[in-house]
């Protein structure tokens, strides 16, 4: 498969949230998510969620090796969604749900509470200008939503080339964890091998939300 096999859904005339597996498709500038609430997510006995996850290589690789976890993929362009889609089409990948659409929308209306296990973020957009602040996707309000959709206490790991961003998840968590990551035993890519080659650092934060 090629990622242009993956048909667009919809006109922007005719959008609502719709399901084809694995691609869950959350439309933006939507708001009758509560009349789809049966394509919120069931519940799985461990169940964990990778935010921006670009064209996808390292939740793609993660699935592969974990295959007794239910992960999820969230990535709002559908360009890369296309990308994360043939991956695991190509690779029989059975464990990873792909959903189109904003994660703010998408944990907001389609998460059960108490129902995620271990959350990821991997090099988000920094957005480092008070003027963009709204497109920023760690917010408290963000977490605080993250908390309510934990099972008990969930872990939270963060990384990021941006030391605006490692520094601002001091105010974000309760004492995150914050060391140098080594993205080879992490786990690669696209972004994380792009700022490696450019010699930059590469921060891992952990915490409990
Ligand atoms: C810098 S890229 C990192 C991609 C990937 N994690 C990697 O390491 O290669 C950030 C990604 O986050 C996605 N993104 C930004 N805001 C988002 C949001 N609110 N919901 C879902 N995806 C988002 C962007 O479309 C982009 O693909």
């Amino acid at each position: 498969m090629k990622p242009q096999d993956l048909p667009f859904f919809y006109t922007f005339e005719s959008r609502r949230p719709l399901f084809e597996p694995p691609v869950l498709c959350i439309p933006p500038y939507f708001s009758d998510h509560d009349k789809y609430s049966s394509l919120c997510l069931e519940s799985f006995e461990r169940l964990e969620i990778e935010f921006c996850s670009g064209n996808g290589d390292w939740i793609v690789h993660r699935a592969l090796s974990h295959p007794g976890i239910q992960f999820v993929a969230v990535e709002k362009l559908f360009k890369r969604v296309r990308k994360i889609w043939s991956k695991t089409v190509n690779h029989n990948v059975s464990n990873l749900l792909i959903v189109c659409g904003d994660a703010k929308d998408f944990m907001r209306h389609y998460v059960l509470d108490g129902s995620v296990d271990r959350y990821y973020m991997n090099f988000p957009d920094p957005w480092p200008k008070q003027r963009h602040a709204k497109h920023r996707l760690l917010t408290p309000e963000f977490i605080a939503g993250c908390r309510v959709k934990a099972r008990g206490e969930a872990l939270f790991t963060l990384v990021t080339d941006s030391h605006e961003v490692k520094e601002g998840s001091r105010a974000l968590f309760e004492n995150p964890a914050l060391t140098q990551l080594d993205l080879a035993s992490y786990g690669r890519s696209y972004f994380g091998d792009l700022w490696v080659s450019h010699g930059r650092t590469l921060y891992q934060v952990e915490a409990r939300v």
